[in-house]
């Protein structure tokens, strides 16, 4: 039996809060009629809306509601902005206001997306099945011609999808300041795909594409690079650093909104040119190489070895040598690390820093910490620690780097 509520808030997923319950595609102003779907999870199914909030807009993409890509479309972005600042100023008591994502569509540099059953190729419904997507907003007109090419090849050489068939998924990298598109095409391993054919096809409009092997049974478009036809890396610059990034290599998604942090943590981090500045979650490098100009010597801390290596690699293409990156566990490194560090810059995956990391960075004691978080309720919790250490929270910068989703970037100043 279907009850009538009005939503009076976003929980941290994004889904709307109604009488108790979760539900998606609902949001706060919203008087709706709702399904119980589970008691024990407390979520519920928006089956009417009765009179929409004010801040709802009409979402431009016509798989709205079905496809689990950007739950927030139905509203506006003004109030997409107003919910991420209200939620950060929630943890931390202040922050200055947001920063907007310079593109609200087409901002993405990379998309993953999964072959379906009669040759879809898509994105999933929050559950398994794939919705074949034929006009996605989130990277570009580009790339959407690319995938309705290779939904025809993959029909023309009657290709099916996993189990059925190999094909699993498809990951797109466009650059956006440099004009370059690859694909890293993922099957299982019972067949082998005609790459030089795909090739022969798409080449007229993709600088390169690859083909891996996922074994494992884990829905991930991750696997073992089997041939490259072209490029086997995408190329795209940040703030004036060129970047080669190999097709499976994490990088910043939003390029244009990561130039916008990348300008934050250089005003954040103030160095004037004689410090040794640690990156610690170093990663691809973005960080620590657009820093180098303004320092003395960056060392980068990063548990993944291939990008460690790659970010090296990096500061070679663009002449920088003051720049060095130690593969590791920030948690272990920071143990023996010898030295003296002014400047520590923080940006862990979503679970935060561990505990160990900021006991020791609290003995370090570098003048400044500038932490990145792309998950400000772990961030409030590190923060705290640092706090008993003696650091003060001086500036706080939440930036929007996915619109349409609930996910916030957010960027803290702490000094001693
Ligand atoms: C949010 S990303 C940082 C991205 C990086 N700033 C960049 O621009 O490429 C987090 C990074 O931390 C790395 N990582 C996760 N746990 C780690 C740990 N305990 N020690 C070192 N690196 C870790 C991940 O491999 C990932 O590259």
């Amino acid at each position: 039996m279907a009850q009538e509520f009005i939503v009076t808030g976003l929980d941290d997923k994004g889904r709307g809060i109604a009488g108790g319950q979760f539900v998606k595609f609902a949001f706060p102003g919203d008087l709706i009629d709702l399904e119980p779907v589970s008691r024990r999870k407390k979520t519920s199914r928006l089956v009417r809306l009765i009179e929409p909030s004010p801040d709802r807009q009409e979402p431009p993409c016509q798989y709205f509601g079905r496809c689990g890509g950007c739950a927030w479309q139905g509203l506006k972005y003004q109030a997409q902005l107003k919910f991420k600042e209200a939620r950060v100023r929630s943890l931390f008591g202040d922050a200055l206001p947001i920063i907007p994502s310079p593109e609200e569509y087409y901002y993405r540099n990379r998309m993953d997306y999964a072959f379906g059953p009669d040759y879809s190729i898509g994105l999933k419904d929050g559950k398994f099945n794939i919705i074949n997507i034929e006009q996605c907003l989130l990277m570009s007109e580009a790339s959407n011609k690319i995938l309705s090419r290779l939904r025809h090849f993959v029909s023309w050489k009657k290709l099916l999808h996993y189990k059925e068939g190999i094909m699993r998924h498809v990951v797109i990298r466009e650059g956006k300041n440099i004009n370059n598109m690859v694909l890293n095409v993922l099957t299982s391993d019972k067949g082998e795909l005609p790459l030089e054919d795909l090739w022969e096809k798409l080449r007229d409009a993709v600088s390169g594409i690859t083909w891996s092997i996922n074994l494992s049974p884990a829905d991930r478009s991750y696997g073992e690079i089997q041939k490259s036809f072209g490029q086997d890396h995408l190329i795209e610059s940040l703030c004036g650093i060129m970047f080669k990034v190999p097709v499976q290599s994490f990088f910043q998604t939003n390029t244009h909104q990561a130039e916008k942090l990348l300008e934050v943590v250089r005003d954040f981090a103030g160095l004037q040119g004689g410090e040794t500045l640690l990156d610690l979650f170093s990663g691809s490098g973005s960080i620590g190489l657009s820093l180098a100009d303004r320092a003395k010597e960056v060392i980068g801390v990063e548990e993944n070895e291939a990008a460690a290596k790659l970010s090296e690699d990096n500061a070679r293409l663009n002449n920088i040598n003051n720049f060095r990156s130690i593969a590791g566990r920030v948690e272990d490194i920071l143990q023996s690390l010898e030295g003296r560090f002014e400047t520590i810059i923080l940006d862990p995956p979503r679970p935060g820093v561990h505990k160990k990391a900021l006991q020791k960075i609290g003995q370090i004691k570098p003048h400044r910490i500038v932490y990145v978080s792309c998950n400000p309720e772990t961030q409030a919790h590190d923060i705290k620690l640092l706090e008993e250490s003696g650091y003060q929270v001086k500036r706080i910068q939440p930036l929007d780097m996915f619109p349409h989703t609930p996910h916030i970037e957010n960027i803290i100043l702490l000094k001693l």
